[in-house]
């Protein structure tokens, strides 16, 4: 009897949080067979900031990785992280790139779409739930867990409801900074699986320390599935280690029935591995408590100290991380995921590096007032919405019925270069990084 399922994230998000996503399908082929093999509910190899990093550092084609891996592990669904109308970007895509990207990571390999919107607005959400729903794919709705006094377990329920609502085959509860506490997980899980009737899984990271706990807790109130990943690229700001987890509910009515020895041969491979990559480890690696108190997750952490030694202020580190919360309050408690994570990183660096609050100002800090990234948890002020954009107006509708459908338009820009529509979507994606990558390609 197997009542808890795992889905093991060492193809995306273990790698992205721990080696700056770095690494390289020739890396992960020659395992696939073995983790194929374990039966996991889902394998994440694809979507987050994986996308980006293969064209923009590794001058690879995701979409190769994708039909590669997918044929190495044919048996286990294959599981990708996708930003709503971000996609696998940091701004709101036009819908009919939304509807493409999505029809062709379908038919591509992706078999499970998880979902989420940064500040849990559903309009950014809805086009991309349609278009997964469509192809008729597994569809996960995520929930970016955050805590503030606007947050409540009832919030986040209602917000499940809405995304069963939507056609959501799943929820998945999203605490990428490692701030859902054990006993708090329990209370939500039960909260959630008391509105709605589909699967819960839970996606905690390790930054604080707490995610074992917090995944025992989780699956003890009727989680469903557990994102955990193999042992050797696991903690610090990574996830849970698959075999701790295993081995915790062995034998209790959780049982994973997974069996640890293959496990164990994985993560010997994995441990190699992670050796090639060791110049773009994460330094954080052990618990980081400060998170607990600034609510900032691991991958902003280290993009926040590159961000302060490259302006020489390490000194300030603390100033900024003490800012990142002033910051996230005056904006309406955003949850700090991408793109929020860095938008309000940023700010926070200008505000303590400049030495005065709000004198400079990013342009992406405008637009989010502006309520092009959606509408915020708690509303903003009047005295902070005038200081950063003065009089103007705030929008109303989704943000993206204000974006004009722009894939032909994509495709007559790039022109030859692209050799698939897959070729023209990376392009819509990231117009300047996939024309130079397919120009490398072409030998020029
Ligand atoms: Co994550």
């Amino acid at each position: 009897m197997s009542r808890v399922k795992l889905t093991d994230t060492v193809f995306r998000d273990a790698h992205q949080s721990l080696l700056a996503t770095r690494m390289r399908t020739r890396d992960m082929l020659p395992i696939a067979e073995k983790m194929d093999q374990v039966g996991f509910f889902s394998l994440e190899t694809w979507g987050g900031a994986t996308f980006d990093t293969c064209i923009r550092y590794l001058n690879e084609d995701p979409w190769e990785r994708l039909r590669a891996l997918k044929k190495a592990m044919p048996n286990t669904p294959m599981q990708m992280l996708l930003r709503g109308q971000n996609l696998v970007g940091y701004r709101h895509y036009a819908d009919d790139v939304v509807d493409k990207f999505v029809e062709k990571a379908a038919t591509n390999g992706v078999d499970i779409f998880r979902i989420f919107d940064a500040v849990n607005d559903i309009r950014n959400m809805e086009r991309s739930i349609k278009a997964a729903k469509k192809m008729e794919k597994h569809i996960q709705g995520g929930i970016s867990y955050t805590i503030s006094p606007v947050h409540s377990n009832e919030l986040f329920a209602q917000f499940a409801v809405k995304l069963a609502e939507l056609g959501c085959d799943s929820i998945c509860i999203k605490d990428m900074a490692g701030l859902l506490k054990p006993f708090d997980a329990y209370e939500l899980v039960k909260a959630i699986k008391s509105k709605v009737d589909i699967p819960v899984q839970v996606h905690s990271h390790s930054t604080t320390g707490m995610s074992v706990a917090t995944l025992t807790k989780a699956a003890e109130a009727g989680a469903d599935t557990l994102d955990t990943v193999i042992s050797s690229m696991s903690m610090g700001t990574s996830h849970s280690p698959t075999e701790t987890i295993v081995e915790i509910l062995k034998g209790t009515e959780f049982d994973t029935g997974l069996d640890i020895k293959a496990l164990l041969e994985i993560a010997a491979y994995f441990r190699e591995v992670r050796k090639k990559y060791a110049k773009f480890e994460s330094k954080f690696l052990g618990a980081d408590t400060r998170i607990l108190v600034s609510q900032v997750p691991g991958g902003m952490l280290s993009n926040l100290l590159i961000q302060m030694k490259s302006l020489n202020a390490v000194d300030k580190f603390q100033a900024v991380l003490d800012e990142v919360p002033k910051v996230r309050e005056d904006l309406g408690f955003p949850p700090l995921v991408t793109p929020m994570s860095q938008i309000v990183g940023a700010q926070a660096v200008f505000n303590i590096v400049t030495g005065e609050r709000y004198k400079v100002i990013p342009t992406e800090i405008r637009n989010y007032v502006r309520g092009l990234y959606g509408k915020p948890a708690a509303p903003i002020s009047d005295e902070i919405r005038k200081l950063i954009i003065g009089d103007e107006e705030v929008i109303t509708v989704r943000p993206a019925d204000l974006l004009e459908n722009s894939y032909e338009q994509m495709k007559e820009e790039i022109g030859g270069l692209a050799k698939s529509e897959q070729d023209v979507l990376s392009y819509a994606l990231f117009p300047p990084v996939a024309k130079a990558f397919f120009e490398k390609r072409a030998g020029k």
